[in-house]
């Protein structure tokens, strides 16, 4: 069975595929109509959404199928006390293929795993979120026409920000690639990012917290909220929550073809006055989002049947404890062993949210 989880589920040549059949949804609609017919698709959705939900269920209308699901926790089991691994089961057996977003690090890792038809994961706490990165790269290959030879700027949470840490994922697969990471001190990117994906995979890159600075260098401006939900100390979060703001007068500086990009939704990072801009490229990229939801529903459906057991394999070492992640979804579920591999420096992560065993 495949899912998608972690963007890394997926080889460039799959990426590649993706984007392509997502091209040629664009060109021809028609030809799409019914792939998809007699199948459903589940929201599952434990964490607000309006762009990844939505978007979801127009693919898979668009597709000629049907959508069932819930858009809170509170109107779901997991209000009475039902597990992930539980509630995976029983979708399973309602429809064929399921998109979850969870608060919990690693939630829908354990739903591929209970699941017997494929799992996307439409964002897990800070982790993760696969499919935010496909309308990423789909943009970008429509705005700058290519995946390689970019300067990338990320901006704004790069410690909670998910979609970030799943689209650095996926730029080390692609050639010349430089990140300019662009974030307070508090807010920069987890060890699990920069080691195991930035380093491991020698990718050029520098770490500063002026947008100014950065900004004249850049192709891709990949700006992100301050993720107020993940914070312990609100208080932090009310010293950091205007850390950078887009202005018009910041970009004069900026390439004369840089193209913007925000996973959306915008608070205050991005001023209204830029989206009369050319190079704010942040609606068409939810469009985009639709497209490759699209194309990636269709790949997992018709690759229901190829058996890959995500993520197993050696190096793996088994538990009593509980991950020391407050946010890992091992906190929550009272029947997980917990589970470690090795990383690339040798040291045991958490395989459900990545976290370090200390
Ligand atoms: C992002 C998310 O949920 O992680 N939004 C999205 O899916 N388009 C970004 C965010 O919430 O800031």
């Amino acid at each position: 069975m495949r899912s998608l989880i972690d963007i890394t589920d997926f080889t460039t040549a799959e990426l590649d595929e993706l984007i392509s059949v997502a091209l040629d949804i664009i060109a021809r609609p028609d030809e799409y109509a019914n792939k998809c017919r007699g199948k459903k698709l589940a929201t599952l959705f434990f964490e607000p959404s309006t762009r990844t939900r939505l978007s979801f269920e127009a693919a898979m209308y668009e597709l000629g199928g049907n959508v069932i699901g819930f858009s809170e926790a509170s109107s779901s089991s997991a209000a009475k006390g039902e597990s992930v691994a539980d509630t995976a089961k029983i979708i399973s057996q309602y429809a064929d293929i399921i998109a979850m977003r969870h608060p919990k690090e690693g939630a829908p890792y354990v739903a591929a795993k209970n699941a017997t038809i494929p799992v996307i994961n439409a964002g897990d706490g800070g982790h993760c979120h696969p499919t935010q990165t496909l309308a990423d790269l789909l943009t970008i290959v429509r705005e700058k026409g290519r995946l390689n030879n970019l300067t990338v700027g990320m901006c704004g949470d790069l410690k909670y920000g998910r979609t970030v840490h799943s689209l650095i994922a996926a730029l080390a697969r692609y050639e010349n690639i430089n990140v300019v990471l662009i974030s307070p001190d508090e807010l920069r990117i987890p060890d699990y990012v920069k080691d195991d994906i930035i380093v491991k995979n020698k990718m050029s890159y520098s770490e500063t917290a002026s947008l100014e600075e950065a900004i004249p260098s850049l192709d891709v401006l990949y700006m992100t909220r301050i993720q107020r939900e993940r914070f312990a100390d609100k208080d932090e979060y009310e010293r950091l929550k205007d850390s950078y703001v887009l202005t018009p007068e910041k970009l004069t500086t900026a390439k004369e073809d840089m193209c913007i990009l925000h996973p959306l939704p915008r608070v205050n990072e991005i001023s209204v006055r830029v989206d009369e801009d050319k190079r704010a490229s942040y609606f068409r990229q939810a469009l985009n989002g639709k497209y490759m939801r699209m194309a990636l529903i269709l790949k997992l459906l018709g690759e229901a049947n190829t058996p890959k057991e995500q993520r197993e394999g050696e190096g793996l070492v088994y538990d009593e404890i509980k991950c020391e992640n407050p946010r890992c979804i091992t906190s929550t579920e009272q029947e997980l062993t917990h589970i470690f591999r090795k990383d690339g420096n040798g040291e045991m992560r958490c395989i459900y949210c990545e976290a370090l065993k200390k």
